[in-house]
C-alpha cells in the first residue's frame, strides 16, 4: 500500500473535465503535438500538479527540465507581476532594457573560464544552439560542425540535422543542412570508446581545418541520460585547441544547477568557448542564451544575430530570479541530495528487477536503462513505456528517453521535498511490481 500524502487519484484518467478538454484538443490542435499526460493541468506548486478533476501528481518531468526552481517559484512570480506593470516588450535592439543587461552579467559571472565573456539571448534551446553555430562560423570563417551520436539539439533545420534520433525528430522533414558531421559519443554501458576513436572518426569525416565548432552535450539528455567518462570533455577541449575550432557546450538540459554544479561542464574542469542555456533558465518562460568568450561572441557583423522576442523583458526578469533562487536556496547542493536519494531507490530497484540494466546520472540528472536481458542488453522499450504509464496513472510522472525509449529519466524540480521523492519512488516501485513483478 502506498502511503499517499501528495498524490491523489480520484477519477479514471482522464477524468470527465480533462476528457472534455482533450476532445477539443483532438479537434483543434494539430495531431503531431502529441501529449504525454492523459489529463489537463489546473494548477501547480513546486513539484506538484493538480488536474481539472482534482487528481494530484508528483511531476518528475519538471516540464521536460524547465522547472529547476519549482513551479511558480515565489521570487519569479513576484518579479513577473512587477514587470507586467512596467513594460512587456520593446525588442532590445529597438529600445534596450536593464533586465537583459543584468541577466547577461549574471551568466557571464557564472560561466567558467578566466577570459572576458559576453552573452546573447534568444527564445528556445534550438535557437541558442543554432546561434552558437552562427557565431562560431563568423569567428572562425569555417563551415563544418561536429556533433555526436545520441545528441538532441532542437527542431530547426540546422539543429534537427544536428540531432541524432531520426524518428520522430527528422522523419519526413528532409532535406537536411549540410556540413554537419557526427562523431561517436562514449556510452559506458554500451561501448568502450577511447579518445583515439573520436579523433580517428573526426579525421575520416572532415578536414579539421574546415571545422567551425564542435557542439556537445556534457551529459546526453533526450538521447538517454548518458554520462561520459572523465576523459571525454578534456579530450574534446584538447581537440578544439589543436585544430582551432570552437568548443560549444549544449547545456540546455544539463545547466542551471541540474547536475550539482551550475553548469555540468564544471565537473570536468573544462572551460568551453561557448555555452548554450535554455529550459530552466527562465523557469519555463521562453528564453535561451549563448554565453562565452567575448572575442567569439563579438564576431558576427553588427545586427547579425537577434530576433524580435529574443530576451523578452518578462523572461529576463524571471531568469534573474531563477539564478538568485539557485544561489539563495542552495539548489546546486540540493541537486546532489535529490540525485543521491533517487539513485539509492533506483539502485534498490535494480537489485530486485532484472529488467533494470543500468542506473546512472550526474547530480539530479538521474536515469535508468531497461533491457530485456542483462547480457544482450536488448532495449526493453515496451516495458519502459508500460511502467512509465502505470506510474503516471498512479500519480507520478516520469519521462522516458533514449533512441529506443528504454530509459526512465528524472528532470524533477530541485525544490522537491524528501517526502515527495519517497512517495514518487514508492509509486514507481509499485509500477515495476505490477508490470514486471
Ligand atoms: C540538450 C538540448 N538542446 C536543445 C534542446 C532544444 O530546446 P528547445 O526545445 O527549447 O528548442 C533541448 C530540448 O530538449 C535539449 O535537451
Amino acid at each position: 500500500m502506498i502511503k499517499r500524502r501528495f498524490t491523489r487519484i480520484q477519477t479514471e484518467l482522464p477524468g470527465p473535465k480533462s476528457a472534455a478538454s482533450l476532445a477539443r484538443k483532438e479537434k483543434y490542435v494539430a495531431a503531431p503535438l502529441a501529449t504525454y499526460a492523459p489529463f489537463i493541468i489546473k494548477q501547480s506548486e513546486g513539484a506538484l500538479l493538480e488536474d481539472l478533476d482534482g487528481n494530484r501528481f508528483i511531476d518528475f518531468s519538471g516540464g521536460w527540465g524547465c522547472l529547476n526552481v519549482g513551479q511558480r517559484n515565489g521570487r519569479v512570480t513576484a518579479a513577473l507581476k512587477d514587470q507586467i506593470d512596467r513594460y512587456l516588450h520593446t525588442d532590445f535592439t529597438a529600445v534596450p532594457y536593464e533586465p537583459l543587461i543584468e541577466l547577461a552579467q549574471l551568466l557571464c559571472e557564472r560561466a567558467p573560464g578566466p577570459w572576458q565573456k559576453k552573452a546573447a539571448f534568444f527564445n528556445s534551446g534550438a535557437e541558442a544552439v543554432e546561434n552558437a553555430v552562427k557565431i562560431a562560423r563568423a569567428y572562425t570563417r569555417r563551415k563544418a560542425v561536429l556533433v555526436f551520436e545520441n545528441a538532441f539539439h532542437g527542431r530547426t533545420l540546422l539543429t534537427m540535422t544536428m540531432t541524432h534520433k531520426a524518428k520522430p525528430y527528422k522523419c519526413g522533414f528532409g532535406p537536411f543542412a549540410s556540413d554537419v558531421y557526427r562523431l561517436p559519443y562514449p556510452y559506458p554501458y554500451r561501448n568502450n570508446l577511447r579518445p583515439e576513436h573520436i579523433e580517428r572518426s573526426l579525421l575520416s569525416l572532415v578536414d579539421p581545418s574546415d571545422v567551425a565548432a564542435m557542439v556537445v552535450e556534457p551529459v546526453i539528455g533526450e538521447g538517454g541520460f548518458i554520462v561520459p567518462p572523465d576523459w571525454f570533455l578534456p579530450t574534446m577541449r584538447e581537440l578544439a585547441d589543436r585544430y582551432g575550432f570552437v568548443l560549444a557546450l549544449d547545456e540546455v538540459q544539463s545547466g542551471m544547477g541540474r547536475t550539482g554544479r551550475f553548469f555540468a561542464c564544471e565537473h570536468s574542469g573544462v572551460s568551453p568557448d561557448l555555452i548554450c542555456v535554455a529550459k530552466s533558465l527562465a523557469s519555463g518562460l521562453p528564453l535561451s542564451g549563448v554565453v562565452g568568450k567575448s572575442e567569439i561572441m563579438d564576431a558576427p557583423v553588427s545586427s547579425g544575430i537577434g530576433g524580435t522576442y529574443a530576451g523578452n523583458p518578462l523572461a529576463c526578469r524571471a531568469a534573474i530570479e531563477v539564478i538568485k533562487s539557485i544561489d539563495e536556496e542552495n539548489l546546486v547542493e540540493r541537486a546532489i541530495h535529490v540525485g543521491d536519494r533517487i539513485k539509492a531507490r533506483f539502485d534498490a530497484l535494480k537489485d530486485r528487477f532484472e529488467i533494470i540494466g543500468d542506473v546512472r546520472g550526474l547530480g539530479a540528472m538521474v536515469g535508468m536503462e531497461l533491457v530485456k536481458d542483462r547480457v544482450t542488453k536488448e532495449p526493453a522499450s515496451e516495458e519502459t513505456s508500460k511502467i512509465a504509464n502505470e506510474s503516471l496513472q498512479s500519480g507520478a510522472i516520469f519521462p522516458t528517453a533514449g533512441l529506443y525509449g528504454n530509459v526512465l529519466r528524472v528532470l524533477v524540480s530541485l525544490v522537491i521535498t524528501d517526502e515527495q521523492i519517497d512517495e514518487g519512488m514508492d509509486i514507481l516501485q509499485a509500477a515495476f511490481e505490477k508490470v514486471v513483478g
